[in-house]
């Protein structure tokens, strides 16, 4: 299949380099770039962390499920999306309709590493983060593999790496 004229949709667990792919997905292919989590925070003019303690969890998906389904590129584009984006069927549906769906995984290890140091993560403000993770990635792991078109295990990679895998994925000309 010939993704090139489809947006590049990045979703994967916190910690695995969707922000830093998308950025650099971005700049390169001069495509314009959405990511959920800041479209919220400049809606609510609030940070995701203040969302969360003062509205809660629940209003937070309902605006980013809302971000989602008004998502709508006029040209290709690259589209980040929050950890928790899966949780809810119908963003998936939306966000496959936008374009090719990119995920991005890490080994637990690596994602307690990165996000344990510490996080400002709202859902990791928890007495132990470090098992947090094991079981929100439990929990998320079969979503994230049956929204996925394409799965990048980014472990061992560098975000430009990231970027390239990603392009190479989607045999999109470097
Ligand atoms: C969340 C991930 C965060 C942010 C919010 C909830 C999650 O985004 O949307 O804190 O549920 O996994 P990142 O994946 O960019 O950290």
């Amino acid at each position: 299949m010939n993704h090139s004229a489809r947006s590049i949709v990045l979703i994967g667990f916190m910690g695995t380099g969707k922000s830093s792919a998308g950025r650099l997905l971005s700049q390169r292919l001069d495509w314009p770039l959405f990511d959920s989590d800041a479209l919220i925070e400049k809606k609510l003019k609030m940070s995701i962390g203040e969302i969360f303690s003062t509205l809660g969890e629940e209003h937070f998906r309902e605006e980013e499920s809302d971000v989602v389904q008004r998502l709508l590129p006029t040209r290709p584009s690259i589209i980040v999306t929050g950890g928790g984006v899966v949780l809810r069927g119908s963003n998936v549906v939306r966000l496959r309709e936008l374009g090719t769906v990119v995920c991005l995984t890490s080994e637990v290890n690596d994602l307690q590493k990165r996000l344990l140091c510490p996080s400002d993560r709202p859902l990791l403000q928890v007495e132990d983060p470090g098992r947090a993770i094991e079981q929100l990635l439990e929990k998320r792991a079969p979503l994230y593999r049956a929204a996925a078109d394409v799965t990048i295990n980014t472990s061992s990679l560098s975000p430009d790496q990231v970027a390239d895998s990603i392009l190479d994925a989607l045999a999109i000309a470097k």
